[in-house]
């Protein structure tokens, strides 16, 4: 299959008439949102939603996000809408936070991943509304990254993952945030933050109160335990290297990786100390680590390094996204000094 890439803000009636086309006839379009890119099908159609999980190499069992343009279609996705949830689309729709339902009977088995339940975002990108409004269909999607890979934070990447797997990438230029939404599910009495994002945990209490943050945040998941949201039991955003995380300042960091054969993923700046570096934003500026982390790890795998040393971000706001992005690409691989 031939992949074609349309420019959204140079050809804007073009890319629109041509996510239309290829969704009404069942095809996967890989479209670009604020946080990373997306590979979009009808939300309805298992068809489609069966060629994004082929795509992919995705585990069946890994549910989709299904994205709105307007809150309107929210209601027949689900059973009904929890009052907070309501609060939440006030304050934070459109944006980086999905919130996960119990389904309504229109959703398929394929897009929920044989669960009862559907996460919903509205995304911020003023480009994937106007896609999704022109398909005039929900669109389930997940990152546009191959199983396993970095999230595709601009349309290069994309390609590099989809060459010959999709029709068409629609080039949004580069996602402004860089990782992924902050999913919250708000089945059971108290919601419970899934995947830190964008909408911080800050925001999200002082917004609605005190919610529950799940073991697997932080935390590698034990054997035989069962994950809620089947997402964190796989492999993540790994690059081919082999990362370790090290906790401590700039001068105890130098010092261990000094004179070790490596690259090291470190902050602006203090790439000059080393022979093989590669930065991924400003120390103490979380937005900027965000914006940076998945094409810094993508960049690194292009470099060919085998033996990475990374620099540990703050842990605080949307810096535990970043954090547990991570900690996954590292597979759980940290020292402390
Ligand atoms: O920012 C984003 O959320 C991007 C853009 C494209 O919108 N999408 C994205 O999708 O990151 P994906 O599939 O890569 O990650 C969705 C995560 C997965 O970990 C999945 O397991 C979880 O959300 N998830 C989806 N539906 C769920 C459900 N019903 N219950 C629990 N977890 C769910
Ligand atoms: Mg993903």
């Amino acid at each position: 299959m031939k992949t074609s890439l349309i420019d959204i803000r140079k050809d804007r009636d073009t890319a629109l008439a041509e996510a239309r086309r290829l969704i009404a006839d069942g095809s996967v379009v890989a479209i670009p949102t604020e946080t990373v890119y997306g590979l979009a099908a009808n939300a309805f159609d298992e068809a489609a939603v069966r060629k994004i999980f082929e795509a992919k190499g995705r585990p069946a069992d890994n549910p989709l996000i299904v994205h709105i343009s307007e809150l309107s279609q929210l209601a027949p996705l689900v059973t009904e809408i929890p009052e907070k949830v309501r609060v939440m689309a006030e304050k934070y729709w459109p944006g980086p936070l999905t919130m996960i339902m119990k389904k309504s009977s229109v959703i398929p088995d394929v897009t929920s991943g044989g669960l009862d339940t559907v996460a919903v975002r509205m995304p911020k990108s003023e480009y994937a509304r106007a896609i999704i409004s022109a398909c005039g269909v929900p669109l389930a999607a997940p990152s546009a990254n191959l199983s396993g890979s970095p999230s595709p934070t601009d349309a290069q990447s994309v390609f590099d993952d989809m060459n010959g797997r999709i029709p068409l990438i629609i080039d949004g230029g580069e996602c402004e945030i860089g990782v992924e939404s902050t999913v919250i599910s708000f089945v059971g009495d108290t919601p419970t933050l899934l995947r830190p994002g964008g909408i911080t945990v800050g925001m999200i209490e002082s917004t609605i109160g005190k919610i529950n943050i799940s073991d697997a945040v932080l935390n590698r998941l034990r054997d035989g335990e069962t994950a809620a949201s089947p997402g964190m039991k796989y492999k993540h955003y790994a690059p081919k290297a082999k990362i370790t995380i090290v906790k401590g300042d700039f001068e105890k960091f130098y010092n261990y990786v000094k004179d070790l054969d490596c690259f090291v993923l470190c902050f602006e700046g203090e790439e000059g100390h080393f022979n093989n570096a590669v930065t991924y934003g400003k120390a103490d500026d979380s937005r900027s680590e965000a914006h940076r982390l998945f094409s810094a790890l993508r960049e690194l795998d292009e470099k060919g390094a085998k033996t990475v040393y990374a620099r540990c971000p703050e842990i605080t706001g949307l810096g535990l996204a970043v954090y547990n992005r991570l900690i996954r690409s590292a597979g759980f691989n940290i020292i402390e000094l």
